[in-house]
């Protein structure tokens, strides 16, 4: 008998007991033992919850679980950071294998974290952290004992992928779209971070980290969201041939990377333009291996805890390796020359703002205004800091894929 614990009991702790429920036998049959949610840790016991389980099984208590030594594993799904740190930490000292979805907690103490289960020699496995359902971890671990990968890319929020596609097909508007990713549970307990690219950047910050070898952090990765993505952007670009997509993105660089979030406009026959909903997308470019592409369910219940229960299957199989997959290398962060084409709008624009004429390279609107230009290649920093100068007038700035 294997026994779970299970932190949390939201959209995914819910698809996670489900499925094993669901999948009792055939995993006893597969594994040679039966799997168990032995206790599952919850802030409120009588909450009402659309998955029926005894109430025996709840604890509002995580010592109750950490400390529990008939545990094997723990499945961390509270999307807290403070406490799964507290508790994972504590779980590979007791020599507890961990499985989480937890790309909050993951970014912050990755390396930490990795290392620790390396010394306890117990598997700490968080395929579902990003991009929900789609196996990408795994296989880049694979990829980097033989590749040099030099650029890892993605759309990597279902939340946000699924307002860009409704806004963008049915143009729905931003706060209505986003009330339904909500319902749908795609989005974090709060969804500005979703919104404002910080949840990409997590994720951004843990698959850089292992495809490019070297420490990136979020302090590393500059980082914008679609939260002032308008319709008459989306409008404008779509008129000129080009989708509005989150676009995560890291790459080697001579002398070090560069790593971003930002929203692009890109041509509508892309691939990461045929992303849509709340699905995601990664390619990343391995010196040997080509370019390889990974689609599917950025979020959701089961997409999410089929992630997870495959990592518990890999724990218990061992199919997956202990040592930590993240690398020492030495890389100097050149965000700095990031240069690009860019779609920029601004609000509030009058002719006095006239630093903008060195950047422009064609106008698309200028009304009541609101004035959205192309720009020529320009330096992202370079941009930014001619916005700065315009102190309180809303902007909103997207990269233009050549
Ligand atoms: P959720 O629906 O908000 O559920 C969170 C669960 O954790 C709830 O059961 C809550 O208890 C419990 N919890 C939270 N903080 C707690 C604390 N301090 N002490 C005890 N219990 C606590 O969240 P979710 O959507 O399932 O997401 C969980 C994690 O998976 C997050 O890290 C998220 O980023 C990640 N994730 C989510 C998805 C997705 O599609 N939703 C996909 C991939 C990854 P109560 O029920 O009592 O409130
Ligand atoms: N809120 C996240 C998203 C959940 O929308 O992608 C999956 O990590």
């Amino acid at each position: 008998m294997i026994n779970i614990g299970l932190l949390g009991f939201g959209t995914v702790g819910q698809g996670v007991y489900r499925i094993l429920q669901d999948k009792g036998e055939d995993l006893k049959a597969l594994l040679g033992l039966e799997i168990e949610v032995k206790s599952i840790l919850v802030r409120d016991l009588y909450k009402e919850r659309v998955t029926e389980v005894p109430l025996s099984k709840l604890t509002l208590n995580p010592d109750d679980i950490v400390s529990d030594d008939s545990i094997d594993i723990i499945v961390e799904v509270t999307g807290d950071v403070d406490l799964s740190y507290r508790i994972i930490s504590k779980a590979f000292e007791r020599g507890k294998h961990v499985v989480t979805a937890n790309k909050a907690v993951v970014s912050a103490y990755f390396e930490e974290l990795s290392h620790l289960a390396e010394e306890n020699r117990v598997s700490f496995l968080y395929e579902a952290s990003v991009a929900g359902g789609i196996p990408v971890l795994k296989p880049l671990k694979d990829q980097i004992r033989l590749n040099r990968i030099s650029r890892i890319q993605g759309i990597l929020n279902g939340t946000c992928n699924y307002i860009l596609t409704r806004m963008t097909d049915e143009g729905l508007a931003y706060d209505e779209v986003l009330k339904e990713a909500q319902k749908l549970g795609y989005a974090e307990a709060d969804p500005s971070s979703d919104v404002e690219g910080i949840d990409t950047m997590r994720k951004l910050r843990i698959i850089s980290t292992i495809a490019l070898g070297a420490s990136i952090t979020e302090d590393d990765i500059i980082c914008d969201g679609i939260d002032k993505v308008s319709d008459l952007d989306i409008e404008l670009l779509m008129d000129r041939g080009m989708k509005v997509k989150l676009i995560a993105e890291a790459r080697k660089v001579e002398k070090g990377y560069q790593a971003i979030v930002q929203p692009k406009a890109l041509p509508v026959a892309s691939y990461f333009a045929g992303v849509n909903g709340a699905y995601n997308g990664i390619s990343m470019d391995g010196n040997y291996s080509g370019t390889l592409g990974f689609q599917g369910p950025g979020a959701g219940m089961y997409p999410t805890a089929n992630a997870i229960i495959t990592d518990v299957i890999d724990c218990i199989l061992e199919t997956q390796k202990k040592d930590s997959p993240l690398r020492g290398r030495k890389l100097e962060n050149r965000n700095e020359d990031i240069a690009a084409t860019y779609y920029l709008r601004i609000s509030g624009y009058d002719r006095s703002m006239d630093n903008i004429k060195e950047h422009l390279q064609e106008v698309l609107h200028d009304e009541d205004g609101e004035f959205a230009f192309i720009s020529k290649e320009v330096k992202l920093y370079q941009l930014l800091h001619m916005l700065a100068e315009f102190e309180d007038k809303p902007f909103s700035l997207i990269a233009i894929e050549q």
